[in-house]
């Protein structure tokens, strides 16, 4: 059967994928935010992961002000990167793996968790940075991806509590399927941002790391922080951590902490790295 062994928590940042794209990742300011990456990607090399289930947001690229479902899977066969403000990356088609976004579709809206269906969609910087980040540079992304898309955009945003139960619903759905495949989970975005108005700049590292550490010790206890405690300690875009919780749920309880990388600032933003893998 097809299993979750592991799960990645990552941030989004684009200017790291500014960074990678125009080749200046060696200059003192990003590098010490990819030599926190270096481990994760001799990590994810050898546990070859078949496919990756990305828990991201979009940023007004795939989804504008007219329509914004709060959970939209991706079940298309190809994904194109765009994006907003930037254009897209210079980077490979996201290709996806059809039938078990399908079997993920059925199983979790018969779970009873409404899913939007995409049959189409463009992957912006919440989705390709965390690739890149991951991956590196290849010709071709050496797996299959299903994008989960989470609003994070406009209030309201899902809670966390409703993210990790999520998490649980795509662990039994992916469970379910018969063939055998090695899944890792990425949950991404945050982590402590604001990028507008008054407290535009804001960064909170003391509860960061709080709440890295209790993607490991208490994920149930960090799945129960409220939304108004994102925006008071971890600024408006702070908010984009409800997606990890999506990702911890997937996981054991008791998953094990294999790395984690903190760093700041990276243009506007804390950046936040945490590796987890199941026991068995
Ligand atoms: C920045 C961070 C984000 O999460 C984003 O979506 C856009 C910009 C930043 O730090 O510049
Ligand atoms: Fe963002």
């Amino acid at each position: 059967m097809a299993r979750i062994t592991a799960g990645v928590g990552v941030s989004h940042v684009p200017a790291i994928g500014v960074a990678m794209d125009s080749g200046i990742t060696d200059q003192p300011y990003w590098k010490p935010v990819f030599d926190g990456f270096k481990k994760s990607r001799e990590w994810i090399k050898d546990k070859k992961p078949d496919v990756v289930f990305l828990v991201y947001n979009d940023h007004c690229t795939a989804f504008s002000a007219a329509m914004i479902p709060t959970f939209a899977l991706g079940c298309a066969a190809e994904f194109h990167p765009a994006d907003e403000g930037w254009g897209p990356r210079p980077v490979p088609v996201v290709k996806g793996h059809q039938k078990l976004a399908s079997h993920i579709a059925q199983s979790v809206i018969l779970d009873e968790f409404d899913l939007t269906i995409m049959n189409e969609m463009e992957v912006d910087h919440g989705l390709t940075v965390p690739m890149s980040i991951m991956f590196d540079q290849p010709e071709e992304w050496p797996c299959l991806v299903i994008p989960l898309c989470v609003n994070v955009v406009q209030y309201p945003a899902p809670t966390g509590n409703r993210c990790y139960n999520l998490g649980k619903a795509i662990r039994r759905a992916v469970e379910s399927y018969e063939e055998d495949l090695n899944v890792i989970i990425f949950g991404t975005g945050g982590m402590s941002h604001q990028l507008q108005y008054k407290r535009a700049g804001l960064i909170n590292p003391e509860w960061d790391k709080e709440f890295l550490d209790l993607m490991t010790k208490d994920p149930v206890k960090a799945s129960k922080i409220p939304h108004v405690e994102y925006l008071r300690e971890a600024g408006s875009e702070g908010i984009e951590l409800v997606m990890w919780h999506v990702m911890r749920g997937a996981l054991d309880e008791d998953a094990v902490e294999i790395h984690r990388h903190y760093h700041v600032p990276a243009s506007n933003t804390a950046v936040g790295h945490i590796i987890l893998e199941n026991k068995t």
